[in-house]
């Protein structure tokens, strides 16, 4: 199962347990990833999460 497909309430980033739901919302109200990130932390820390989001990013933006 991809990031795409996965249920909202999966976790993206384990470093601050920054969940699907939180960072969709957070996408829906036009943040990027360096918002997304100042918000919840997440990127910050290991830094694995950053292409999960970035894809979550770029498919919210291809169905506007
Ligand atoms: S998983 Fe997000 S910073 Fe480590």
């Amino acid at each position: 199962m991809n990031e795409i497909d996965s249920p909202e309430s999966e976790v993206i980033c384990d470093c601050t347990g920054t969940t699907k739901e939180k960072i969709l919302s957070l996408i829906k109200k036009k943040a990027d990833l360096d918002k997304i990130s100042s918000t919840t932390g997440a990127t910050t820390g290991c830094g694995s999460c950053d292409f999960e989001i970035t894809r979550l990013i770029e498919q919210h933006n291809r169905s506007d």
